[in-house]
């Protein structure tokens, strides 16, 4: 595991604040995120340092990842957490802040793309889903949790202040939590008030300009461009073959110009279809001759084309990306074709859908302008809760008082258990009464 730590200095001495991010995962789509992440807030005059036994930060930004040992930080820099969820807020990550959510209309983000109203058997599924992965956190997963914490973290914090706070109460303890995500996207879910959306805000408002080539054959091109990239997952040479010859055939039948990010050239290419290793995703989406985008799904392309307006057809492989492409279709942007040999015909008709019927177009333009009719950019908003977490020293005053009663009275128990004893008291005395 990769513990990413930016350097970075400033010129501004007054109102920098010192926040340690933390971006466990070594995969490009996600390092985009936090590399982001950290411009933003660079760019509003704040610093970083490496982090250090003798360091002092103001805040950590830990990016959430199936485990909450990063907590760590936070009890060891003596300061607040900021956790960090990559995808839509769901069950997993809500539980650290608030309640786990009810699975009857709020869906687990890996195992099932169900949109509500599930059905009887999706509402089973969904249930066991949440039961079965409690179980595994709650016997496996948590003693991992509590041994990286006291091997790793707890030494270093008992040096600084000589006692250790007990990881449990860590874990439930963070101000705050970002979430890569925006109502455009997602189910509109309740949400607590330290949950802050900022889904979209890895996109600079200025736009690169394209390279010279791809500028002018998307200039050129009159009867629109498809842009085709499977992204960083799936590589050129996990294709075989037949399936390459037959797209390339497949897109030489169209008229559009198709730019296809792939990472080796192919012979007997037609005229129309231009193969880039390297492609400046968002300067194609932002071309007005953009017609289409034939993507994985991944979540970051899914944000990119909604914040461009350009329909999809989803071709999921990996992780989030069959839920991101369920969802998009389920919206009316997209169609989903699924990786198989026959990948050339399925496409193609896909391809003729999308360009043929209007709607997928007049939908996502639809979403687009949701998605970018906010009170403020999601930078200047992540900047903002990120300051007020510092400024409030934890932002207490956004803690869900879920927090301060244990499970039994929010399930009324204990009212259920004085109901009983009363009647059972009643039972008694009328019992008594009788015989007397
Ligand atoms: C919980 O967070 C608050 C605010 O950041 C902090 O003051 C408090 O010490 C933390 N509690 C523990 C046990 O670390």
């Amino acid at each position: 595991m990769l513990w990413l730590v930016s350097i970075l200095f400033t010129l501004s001495e007054i109102n920098a604040y010192k926040y340690l991010v933390v971006n466990p995962l070594p995969v490009k789509s996600h390092s985009i995120l936090g590399d982001a992440l950290v411009d933003h807030l660079v760019d509003a005059g704040h610093e970083k340092l490496m982090a250090d036994k003798n360091q002092r930060f103001d805040a950590v930004i830990a990016e959430w990842n199936y485990h909450d040992v990063y907590v760590g930080f936070a009890a060891l820099f003596n300061c607040p957490l900021i956790w960090f969820s990559s995808v839509e807020p769901h069950w997993m990550v809500l539980q650290l802040i608030d309640e786990i959510p009810n699975p009857a209309y709020s869906t687990d983000m890996l195992t099932t793309d169900y949109t509500p109203p599930l059905t009887f058997n999706q509402r089973v599924v969904e249930l066991y889903t949440q039961f079965f992965t409690r179980f595994i956190q709650i016997f496996y997963l948590s003693g991992l949790e509590h041994d990286v914490y006291n091997e790793y973290f707890a030494p270093f914090i008992r040096d600084r202040y000589n006692t250790v706070p007990p990881f449990e109460e860590l874990r439930y303890n963070a101000s705050l939590m970002l979430s890569n995500s925006h109502i455009s996207m997602n189910i509109p879910i309740r949400l607590p008030a330290n949950v802050i959306t900022i889904g979209g805000y890895h996109i600079k408002p200025n736009i690169k300009p394209l390279p010279e080539n791809l500028q002018k054959v998307m200039d050129k091109a009159k009867d629109g461009v498809i842009y085709f990239s499977m992204g960083t997952n799936l590589r050129s040479n996990h294709f075989p073959d037949q399936v390459k010859q037959d797209l390339l055939k497949m897109f030489g039948k169209l008229k559009q110009t198709v730019i296809w990010k792939f990472e080796e050239d192919l012979p007997n290419r037609p005229n129309n279809v231009h193969i880039v290793q390297w492609a400046p995703q968002q300067s194609i989406l932002a071309h007005p001759n953009c017609l289409l985008f034939i993507t994985h799904g991944g979540l970051l392309s899914t944000t990119e084309t909604v914040h461009f307006g350009v329909p999809i057809i989803g071709i999921p492989v990996f992780a989030d990306q069959y839920v991101n492409v369920g969802r998009a279709v389920k919206k009316g942007f997209a169609q989903r074709v699924d990786l198989s040999y026959s990948l050339a015909v399925d496409l193609e008709k896909a391809i003729r859908n999308v360009l043929f019927d209007s709607s997928y177009t007049t939908r996502i333009k639809e979403l687009s302008a949701i998605y970018h009719d906010r009170t403020v950019p999601p930078a200047k908003e992540l900047v903002h809760w990120a300051e007020q977490v510092v400024k409030t020293k934890g932002a207490r005053h956004l803690r869900s008082p879920a927090f301060m009663m244990p499970w039994y009275q929010k399930m009324y128990l204990d009212l259920i258990l004085v109901s009983l004893v009363v009647l059972l008291v009643l039972k008694y005395l009328d019992a008594q009464l009788c015989f007397a």
